[in-house]
C-alpha cells in the first residue's frame, strides 16, 4: 500500500469538526493533523531518511526557507508523526533559538537520557556534558534522528558538531533555518555547513494556503468561519506577506476570541487582524488618488461609489464579484440618468486595480475586494462626484 503523507483535500472536505481547541492557534510547536501540499518534500526526506535507517549510515539534511512559511511544522511533522510510524528510532527536537551553547547541550542531553531511560548526571560543566551526551548517544539500542530548529551563526557550531557525531554513530539530523540565515552560513566563502541533503521550501499559492487557513480553522473555530472570510484572510497575506502560513494563523488567533463571544466575523474585524502586515494608506491619501484618478472622469466615481456602498451594506461579503458590481452600477447609471457603457466600467475597474484602490482576488479575478474600510472610499467617492458634477 502506497504511505500517504499529506492528505487529499477531499478528506478536508469530509472531515468532521470534531475537537477543537485553540491549542492549534497559541502553540508555536502545535503540528495539525495534516500537512498540506508539502508531499514532494515529504516524500524526498522521507526516501532519504528510509535510506540511511536501513543502510546504517547517518545523514544530514538542512530544511529552509523563509520565516512563516512552515520550516518548523516541516520538520515537526517528519519527526514526530512520520519517524514513529516509519522507524524505531529516538526522536529529539531541539529549538535552538536564543540558546547559548550550554542550556542546547543540556537539553540534547536531558532529552537523550530521557530517550534511553537513563538517568542524567547533574553539572554545569559543558565538557562533562558533551562527554556524557556523547556516551549516551552512541551507546544507545536505537539510532536517533536529531532536529535542530532556527540554527544561525550563533548556533552553527552546536549543529556541525551534532552532525559530525551522527556521522559516526550512525544517527541523523536536520537542521532548520530561515532563507537568510541559510545563505549566510552555507554560501560564504570561510564557512562550510556540513549536510548531504537541503530541503527548500516553496512559498504557497493563495489556493493552496487558503486549504492550510481553513483546516486550522477546523481544527480550532468551534464556530468555523464562512469561506469568504478564509478566502479574503489568505488574499490579503498573499498579497501583502509572501503568502506566509505564520501570518494568516496569527490572524486567526485574533479574531478567535471574538468568534468564541459568538461576535460574527466580518470584514472590518478581519481588516483589524492582518492591519500589521497591510500598508495603509491614509485616508488623505485615498482622497488625493481618487480626486486624480477621477478627474473628469465621473465613471470612475460611480463604479467606486457602488462597490463600496455593497460593501457597507453587506459586512460579511468581503468580495463583491464583477457581475454583481455591474448590476448595481447599471442601476446608479438608470437612476441618475447617465448612459451606461459596459466598457467603461471595466476600464474604470482596471484604473482602480492599478492604482491600488481596489484588489481582484487571487482566487478569481472575478472577485473583488478593498483594503480600506468600504465608508471611506463610499464618501470619496460621493463627495467627488457632487463636486464634478457642480463643476460641469
Ligand atoms: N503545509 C502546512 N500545512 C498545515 N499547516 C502549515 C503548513 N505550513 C505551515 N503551516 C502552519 O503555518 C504556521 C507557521 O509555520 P512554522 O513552521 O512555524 O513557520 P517557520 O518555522 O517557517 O517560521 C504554523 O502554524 C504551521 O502549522
Ligand atoms: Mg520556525
Amino acid at each position: 500500500m502506497p504511505f500517504i503523507y499529506g492528505s487529499p483535500d477531499k478528506c478536508m472536505i469530509t472531515m468532521k469538526r470534531v475537537d477543537t481547541s485553540p491549542k492549534g492557534l497559541f502553540d508555536p510547536y502545535y503540528v495539525p493533523k495534516y500537512l498540506l501540499h508539502r508531499d514532494r518534500d515529504l516524500e524526498t526526506i522521507d526516501g532519504i531518511y528510509t535510506d540511511s535507517y536501513y543502510d546504517e549510515y547517518g545523514v544530514n539534511c538542512l530544511v529552509h526557507g523563509i520565516t512563516g512559511v512552515g520550516s518548523t511544522v516541516f520538520s515537526r511533522y517528519f519527526l514526530t508523526r512520520l519517524v514513529p510510524e516509519r522507524f524505531d528510532a529516538y526522536t529529539i527536537y531541539c529549538d535552538v533559538k536564543n540558546k547559548d551553547l550550554l542550556e542546547i547541550i543540556s537539553e540534547l542531553n536531558e532529552k537523550i537520557h530521557y530517550e534511553a531511560k537513563k538517568p542524567v548526571t547533574f553539572t554545569f560543566d559543558l565538557d562533562v556534558m558533551w562527554l556524557d551526551f556523547k556516551r549516551t548517544a552512541r551507546s544507545s539500542s536505537k539510532r536517533t534522528v536529531f532536529v535542530l530548529d532556527n540554527i544561525d551563526e550563533r548556533s552553527e557550531e552546536v549543529y556541525a558538531k551534532i552532525a559530525q557525531l551522527s556521522k559516526e554513530i550512525n544517527a541523523s539530523t536536520i537542521g532548520v533555518l530561515n532563507s537568510h540565515d541559510y545563505r549566510l552560513l552555507t554560501k560564504s566563502h570561510a564557512r562550510s555547513m556540513a549536510y548531504d541533503f537541503e530541503i527548500a521550501l516553496d512559498t504557497y499559492t493563495q489556493s493552496q494556503l487558503y486549504d492550510i487557513v481553513r483546516l486550522r480553522v477546523e481544527e480550532t473555530f468551534s464556530q468555523g468561519l464562512t469561506d469568504d472570510i478564509i478566502r479574503y484572510i489568505t488574499d490579503c497575506v498573499v498579497e501583502f506577506d509572501a503568502s506566509k502560513p505564520k501570518t494568516s494563523i496569527e490572524a486567526l488567533r485574533v479574531l478567535w476570541p471574538l468568534a468564541r463571544k459568538g461576535k460574527e466575523i466580518d470584514s472590518d474585524a478581519v481588516r483589524a487582524a492582518t492591519a500589521d502586515i497591510i500598508p495603509f494608506g491614509q485616508d488623505q491619501d485615498y482622497l488625493d488618488i481618487i480626486d486624480t484618478i477621477s478627474m473628469n472622469d465621473f465613471m470612475t466615481l460611480i463604479v467606486l461609489e457602488c462597490l463600496a456602498e455593497h460593501l457597507m451594506r453587506f459586512k460579511t461579503e468581503t468580495y463583491i464579484d464583477r457581475n454583481t458590481l455591474d448590476e448595481i452600477v447599471q442601476i446608479k447609471c438608470e437612476e441618475l440618468d447617465i448612459r451606461y457603457v459596459i466598457d467603461d466600467i471595466y476600464r474604470s475597474l482596471q484604473t482602480l486595480i492599478f492604482q491600488s484602490v481596489i484588489f481582484e482576488s487571487k482566487h478569481s479575478r472575478n472577485l473583488l475586494y478593498i483594503l480600506v474600510p468600504p465608508e471611506i472610499l463610499y464618501d470619496a467617492a460621493v463627495s467627488l462626484r457632487r463636486e464634478l458634477a457642480r463643476r460641469k
